[in-house]
């Protein structure tokens, strides 16, 4: 029986039985105490707990699940998956114990002409909680189980919670004996591989707190009603139903591990450590492509780290068979091929998904790369030195330049056998975060002393004009240098200056502050920088020009008029791009953080893959379309809940107040919240064009961008460069890069022939080479240092066409050169050399060691190389002494 029909039965049969049917709701878990939906119950705990008023007295589902404590023991099981299915019914103070039990047996051992299950009901066992004796005798009074097959357990194994404070309750178990083959006689208590556990039935009827673990946990009291939760493992049920050995191997599952087979070449089946990463595949592939579909990505942190987790243990599975190449490519579209049925938004969301899928395996293999080879070698040294355990240092140091998580460290280390200073790698993962915020502060230490400001934040908080007039009459109402009160400044000082009030904006949610000047009778101060040392209260960092400003002044206060079009095109700027990546990438692509100035702006945003030229193209078209529309741009005040019911958006880790300011182009196209300054009309920003996009971290990306008349000379400057080019290369603008193409192309032939002239040259001086071998010890050695070389392969292929020519009798020849700026030694052995005990290997060894590296290789071969190539005739003298010595 396919899944699907075992699902669509599941349905039918409760929604028969007066159950509304709830579609899954997401991976990603409303209840923000637990990452992911691990439960069928996970969206009714309102309706369990009374908080809310159910909408249904009864519910069915099929939700999809995410667990992952149990993720190393993927494969090596029959039954652990990540990701799985939760067939559910859900009875809110309707139906209790006997219902659910009646419900059970009927589909559990109904026949398949009926729409039920149809299992041997003499092959079915239940387990009840020890003091349950009601859930006992309904099993036998409803299903005639006999006593035997009834069994007792704890609370470990009977009873059931989420593991967080809300309902919990005794429930009962339902196993099918597999039979034999698979374990032991005596019933799930024995063993549960044999006796597999299809269904759980809980009887929730308390309210819990204090939660340790699965036994340990405080009941404070009964819920308002006894509900009913139920979950059916839908993936073991089909892998019952489907007479196959495992989850694994089960019709939505298998395909996987096909494809995996297919492309490595291995045999599932062939070999157990084999079988076990083929598993591991099969279910973290489906499992990034449910998690990346419910539209999470990959990060360093909470629901992003366990997918990016499952996705790269998926990968290294995958080279653990043999497989080099990307292997995504070739797995996600199975998996969405085999979940598309009972998941439409996968096949329609499989763009989106797929790149942020790809991209992250492209980085993980790059980070693999660098970071396998320095793993390996340490492991290397650690063992040489019989140590068991790799160094704290070298764990942070894999994790702090390559990327490598520690999981992985411990995972591939454990594989060699070592375990890993974990604490000591904590200990220096502290500490980088201390510097690093000792760091932020020691730069933010402008106003390092902040009393006076408190206290004059105290006697009132500074109001702000600037949204509505450029100019404002106002007093001085405190001076400061060096954060004290001073009564005077007199021209070349620099101070702070606080007025009553200000149409000044200072620097905040990304927007530069404002410049201008402050003007009085015969003084003028130049605004340098505007902030807010504490909140409320705005203060001008001034420079003194003419005069003597003094305490209780009367001034004007006059922002550029310039600067403000300039600032209040960038920062609707940002917003319009904002919204221009949203519609381009989608709802995920969100503003991690933004700075914008007069001209410029530059936005993060959370996103996992460098952005293709044709999709900045299209921001590009979409941002400057809605300026072209000329939509309007309005703000207004409302409360949190207000703004964010409205659906604006509030950027990650800012605290907002009560209030909020939320501004609005073209009505819900943009809503942010924002204390920004904006134009009136998208098309007053003129022009915007992207300039820049980059990498900002583990999964954030950067746009820049100019505005206005700074995007227009950007424009300019561009068309008068290309014309340049055209001229110099004689060529139409529009022909220019296959031109530049074909010179590229010429230049490569180039100098692939000046390499192979090189080459030629090189072996031509081969015979004179080995005639100019000396005698040195036993045997005749031949040192040749011929300055540049194309590559170390130039020196190789020289020595073994001079070994070639040196006859039987002992002959050892090195050729020393300089590749690419970095000095390189071949060494070959003929057999006579060889057999008197002179390997290559050691050779190279002792030449690279005067040259400041490494190098080693076969007896016969050998390469070595440094980094001071001005040690070249040293590194030969090194080897003379080593072939006289031996
Ligand atoms: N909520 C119960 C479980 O997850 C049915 O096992």
């Amino acid at each position: 029986m396919l899944t699907s029909e075992i699902r669509r039965r599941w349905l039918a049969f409760f929604e028969q039985r007066g159950h509304t049917v709830v579609p899954s709701a997401s991976l990603v878990s409303p209840d923000p105490s637990t990452l992911f939906t691990i439960a069928g119950m996970v969206p009714f705990i309102p309706y369990m707990l009374g908080r809310e008023t159910p909408p249904w007295p009864r519910a069915t589902s099929v939700q999809k699940c995410v667990r992952t404590p149990d993720i190393d023991e993927v494969g090596k099981t029959t039954r652990h998956g990540t990701f799985f299915q939760m067939n559910g019914n859900f009875s809110f103070g309707d139906y209790f114990k006997e219902g659910a039990i009646e419900y059970a047996w009927e589909l559990v051992t109904g026949s398949q002409d009926d729409g039920c299950y149809g299992f041997d009901p003499d092959k079915v066992w239940v387990t009840v909680y020890e003091e349950d004796d009601e859930a006992a005798a309904l099993w036998r009074k409803v299903a005639g189980i006999p006593e035997h097959r009834i069994q007792r357990r704890d609370k470990k194994d009977n009873y059931w919670h989420t593991g967080q404070p809300g309902p919990a309750g005794p429930c009962s178990e339902i196993y099918i004996d597999r039979g034999a083959a698979y374990g032991p006689e005596g019933g799930p208590i024995v063993d549960e591989d044999r006796f597999l556990e299809i269904w759980n039935l809980v009887f929730m009827q308390y309210a819990i707190d204090d939660v340790k673990a699965k036994d340990q946990f405080r009941i404070t009291g009964d819920l308002k009603s006894k509900n009913i939760d139920t979950g059916m493992g839908l993936e073991r049920t089909a892998y019952l139903l489907q007479g196959v050995d495992n989850l694994y191997e089960i019709d939505e599952v298998f395909p996987v591990i096909k494809a995996a087979e297919e492309i490595s070449g291995k045999r599932y089946g062939a070999d157990h450590d084999d079988d076990v990463r083929f598993r591991v595949v099969a279910d973290h592939v489906r499992s990034t492509l449910m998690l990346i579909g419910d539209g999470i990505t990959p990060s360093n942190e909470g629901r992003g780290y366990v997918l990016r987790r499952l996705l790269r243990r998926s990968v290294r599975a995958m080279r653990l068979l043999g497989v080099d190449e990307p292997s995504l490519p070739h797995l996600l579209p199975v998996s969405r091929d085999a979940m598309g049925q009972s998941y439409p938004e996968l096949v329609s969301g499989f763009d989106r998904i797929s790149r942020a899928a790809y991209a992250e395996e492209e980085a993980f293999r790059r980070t693999l790369v660098a970071g396998t080879t320095i793993l390996d070698t340490a492991v290397k040294a650690a063992k040489k030195a019989g140590d068991t355990m790799l160094g704290g240092e070298q764990a942070f140091a894999l994790h702090d330049t390559y990327g490598f998580p520690i999981d992985l460290t411990l995972e591939m280390a454990a594989e060699q056998g070592l375990k890993v200073d974990e604490q000591g790698f904590r200990d220096l993962m502290r500490e980088q975060r201390e510097r690093a915020r000792a760091d932020a502060k020691s730069k933010k230490g402008g106003h390092a002393d902040l009393t006076v400001f408190r206290e004059l934040r105290e006697a009132g908080a500074t109001p702000f004009t600037g949204y509505t007039e450029l100019t404002t009459a106002t007093t001085v109402r405190a001076l400061l240098r060096d954060g004290g009160l001073i009564a005077t400044a007199a021209a070349g000082e620099t101070v702070d200056v606080v007025l009553e009030l200000t149409p000044f904006y200072a620097e905040s949610g990304g927007q530069e502050s404002d410049s201008g000047v402050i003007t009085g009778d015969g003084l003028r101060l130049d605004v340098l920088d505007v902030q807010r040392p504490v909140k409320g209260l705005i203060v001008h960092t001034v420079r003194v020009v003419e005069g003597e400003v003094r305490h209780g002044q009367e001034v004007l206060a006059q922002v550029d008029p310039e600067w403000r079009l300039g600032a209040r095109q960038a920062h609707s700027g940002t917003h319009v791009v904002h919204a221009a990546l949203r519609e381009v990438l989608g709802p995920n692509a969100l503003q991690s953080g933004s700075y914008n100035k007069p001209g410029y702006l530059r936005l993060d945003f959370s996103w996992n893959q460098a952005l293709s030229a044709a999709a900045r193209s299209e921001i590009e078209d979409v941002a400057n379309r809605a300026i072209r529309e000329d939509l309007g741009v309005q703000w207004q005040y409302m409360s949190l809940p207000e703004a964010k019911e409205w659906g604006a958006i509030a950027l990650f880790g800012e605290t907002y107040d009560e209030q909020v300011r939320v501004v609005e182009i073209g009505g819900p196209w943009s809503r942010e919240l924002c204390g920004g300054t904006h134009v009136d009309h998208s098309s007053q920003i003129g022009l915007v064009t992207l300039t820049g996009e980059s990498s900002v971290g583990s999964g954030s990306r950067r746009v820049e961008a100019l505005v206005g008349l700074e995007a227009f000379h950007h424009l300019a400057k561009e068309r008068a460069l290309v014309a340049t080019l055209s001229d110099t290369l004689k060529t139409r603008p529009e022909d220019l890069p296959e031109r530049v193409a074909g010179l590229a192309a010429r230049l490569r032939e180039a100098e692939k022939e000046l390499a192979a002239i090189r080459t030629e040259r090189l072996l031509a001086g081969a015979g004179a080479l080995a005639e100019s071998a000396q005698q040195v010890g036993g045997v005749r050695l031949v040192t040749a240092a011929v300055g540049d070389v194309s590559s170390a392969d130039d020196l190789r292929t020289l020595a073994l066409e001079v070994r070639g020519r040196m006859g039987e009798s002992a002959a050892v020849v090195a050729a020393g050169g300089v590749a690419g700026g970095r000095p390189v030694v071949v060494v070959a052995t003929n057999a006579a050399a060889r057999d008197a005990g002179l390997a290559a290997g050691a050779l190279a060894k002792a030449a690279a060691a005067v040259l400041g590296g490494g190098g080693g290789g076969k007896p016969d071969v050998a390469q070595g190389g440094g980094t001071d190539a001005s040690r070249l005739p040293a590194a030969m003298d090194a080897l003379r002494a080593q072939v006289q010595g031996t």
